[in-house]
């Protein structure tokens, strides 16, 4: 059994809508929690019947610079696209997937899953799967090297990804100041920690007053980006890149055709801009260990909600209600 995640915008990606490139015909997934049913004989340590959380950002193993999502892109070189045409056509939206050993990360289950009176989490298998929501901005916040203790301004922190973002970082130990538009779903955050670690801060599209409020506890260290690409135009580039220090850090994980950057400040600033596609595999295993720990809270006790759990031919009401989430930390997934 394995319980994968749904993308926003899978719908979107599946019916052709957005340009991503895939082998027909295929079958659709994403990253997954799930038990191993079998395993090839270069396995050292999983065995059937293990608990491991599946990455679907599989790297070829003879060149790692052919990348694909796996039930998802392609990737963007030949050799990404022959990777998915060939070994890793398949994703895990099935009763079973064929996945690469380097991808399945063991989890801990009588930690996670395990009763509270027994010492345990408490944790579901649709609570596991939000980890593969967390990975992604994890992975753009370790990329600039995101320390505790530091002032790291995230936008838009309302969506998918970027709520996510709010909740890694706490996780980390920094100070965060959530940004957005919309002040009803910013407002829902309030509840994930308390006013000295994270503040809330209205994208008002006016510059001067969104850079006063930004920085009204001091400049920030890290500024992190993950807007979709019709907020290129969002004025939040500029003041978020202004209420940096000297030597700050830009993650940019959004993806933004004709994006213009304060290049200016960026000089002057020193500031350094970093793009991120993913995460790396050690994003992934001090993730898990952050979980484990108790520090990255997931399910209720994370403030995190599955809105609907769908089997596989709901497919389509899954797209659907993925499409439709609409605020910070909630999930759709898919129950084969
Ligand atoms: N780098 C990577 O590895 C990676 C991986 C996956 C996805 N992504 C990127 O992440 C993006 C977001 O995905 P998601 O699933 O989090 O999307 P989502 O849940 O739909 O959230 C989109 C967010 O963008 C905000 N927004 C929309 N239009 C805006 C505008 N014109 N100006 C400012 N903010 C605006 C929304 O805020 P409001 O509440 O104000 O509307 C919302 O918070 C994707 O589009 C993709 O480019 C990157």
């Amino acid at each position: 059994m394995s319980v994968p995640a749904v993308l926003t915008y899978a719908e979107r990606v599946y019916s052709g809508k957005k340009p991503y490139l895939y082998p027909i015909p295929f079958v659709p997934g994403s990253s997954a929690v799930g038990r191993v049913a079998a395993v090839g004989p270069d396995a050292t340590r999983l065995k059937p019947g293990q608990l491991v959380y599946f990455d679907s950002y599989i790297h070829g193993r003879d060149d790692t610079t052919s990348l694909i999502l796996h039930g998802l892109s392609a990737g963007f070189t030949p050799s990404s696209n022959m990777l998915m045409e060939k070994a890793w056509r398949d994703g895990t939206y099935a009763e079973y997937a064929k996945l690469p050993l380097e991808n399945c990360f063991p989890i801990d289950e009588a930690r996670l899953l395990g009763s509270l009176a027994d010492g345990g989490m408490g944790y579901t298998m649709e609570d596991l799967v939000y980890l593969w929501t967390l990975s992604i901005p994890f992975g753009g916040l370790r990329e600039v090297d995101v320390r505790a203790g530091e002032k790291v301004i995230i936008t838009p922190a309302t969506g998918s990804f970027g709520s996510a973002a709010v909740v890694a970082a706490l996780a980390i130990g920094v100070r965060v100041v959530a940004m957005g538009r919309n002040m009803e779903a910013l407002e829902r955050l309030r509840t994930f920690s308390s006013e000295d670690r994270l503040r809330i801060v209205q994208n008002t599209g006016d510059v001067a007053l969104d850079i006063e409020e930004l920085t009204k506890d001091g400049l920030a260290d890290v500024f992190f980006d993950i807007s979709p690409g019709k907020a290129a135009k969002s004025t939040h580039f500029k003041s978020c890149i202004q209420a940096l220090r000297r030597g700050g850090r830009v993650s940019l994980m959004g993806a933004h055709e004709g994006l213009s950057l304060l290049t200016q400040t960026i000089m002057l600033q020193d500031l350094t801009v970093k793009g991120k596609w993913m995460y790396t595999k050690e994003d992934m295993r001090v993730m898990i260990k952050l979980v484990e720990s108790g520090y990255l809270k997931l399910g209720k006790a994370g403030g995190i909600e599955t809105v609907g759990i769908f089997s596989l031919n709901q497919f389509d009401a899954a797209f659907d209600a993925a499409a439709k989430l609409s605020g910070p930390c909630l999930q759709a997934v898919i129950a084969p």
